[in-house]
């Protein structure tokens, strides 16, 4: 009976030192698993430093975006008050007929995207994307469809001279 115990007693022990060398083996691993989470860890600190470089430049543009958007809505209403109506912004029978009712009066944007403060070549860029289908949305793709090039190239020389109406006009 004594050396079926001691029998036991010594497989248990034997046992117990390989799962002990086991355990040891796991910490090992946990060991490098840890390391390995630390140096994910950096990298997500390099990457949340980036992420937290471009929204600070987002907020910023973002900021500088609203800024510029305040700064065109107070002189329309500028322009409202002075003039009693936005009539003194005058713009071309084929602006306002074909884009006034989606850009706005002055191209600050309302269904479609503010055009005010846009230069001529990024203007006509677009335009032209738009009718070649480059640039896909079929609202603009449809509009421009019945225009000629050369309309497109007096509509981004007229819209592209908004802002400075706008600043004149709201003087
Ligand atoms: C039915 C509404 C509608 C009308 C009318 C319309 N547009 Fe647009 N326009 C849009 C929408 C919506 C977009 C945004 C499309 C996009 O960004 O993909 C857009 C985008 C543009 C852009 C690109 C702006 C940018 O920031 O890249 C220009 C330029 C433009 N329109 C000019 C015009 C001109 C010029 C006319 C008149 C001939 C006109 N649009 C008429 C709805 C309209």
């Amino acid at each position: 009976m004594r050396h079926i115990i001691a029998a036991i007693a010594t497989l248990l022990a034997g046992w117990a030192t390989i799962y002990m060398i086991g355990l040891d083996k796991e910490v090992n691993k946990l060991d490098n698993i840890s390391k390995l989470i630390k140096s994910t860890a950096m990298e997500d600190k390099k990457i949340k430093v980036q992420t937290h470089t471009k929204s600070a430049t987002q907020t910023k543009k973002t900021e500088t975006n609203n800024q510029q958007d305040d700064e065109v809505a107070n002189k329309i209403k500028a322009l409202k008050e002075k003039a009693g109506n936005l009539a003194a912004f005058k713009t071309s029978t084929l602006y306002k007929k074909s884009c006034a009712s989606c850009h706005g009066n002055v191209g600050e944007g309302i269904i479609g995207s503010k055009l005010i403060g846009k230069d001529k070549e990024y203007l006509l860029t677009a335009l032209k994307d738009f009718k070649s289908g480059k640039r896909k949305n079929y609202v603009m793709y449809g509009l421009l469809g019945n225009l000629e090039d050369k309309q497109l190239e007096e509509l981004a020389s007229e819209i592209a001279t908004f802002k400075a109406k706008l600043d004149k006009a709201s003087k």
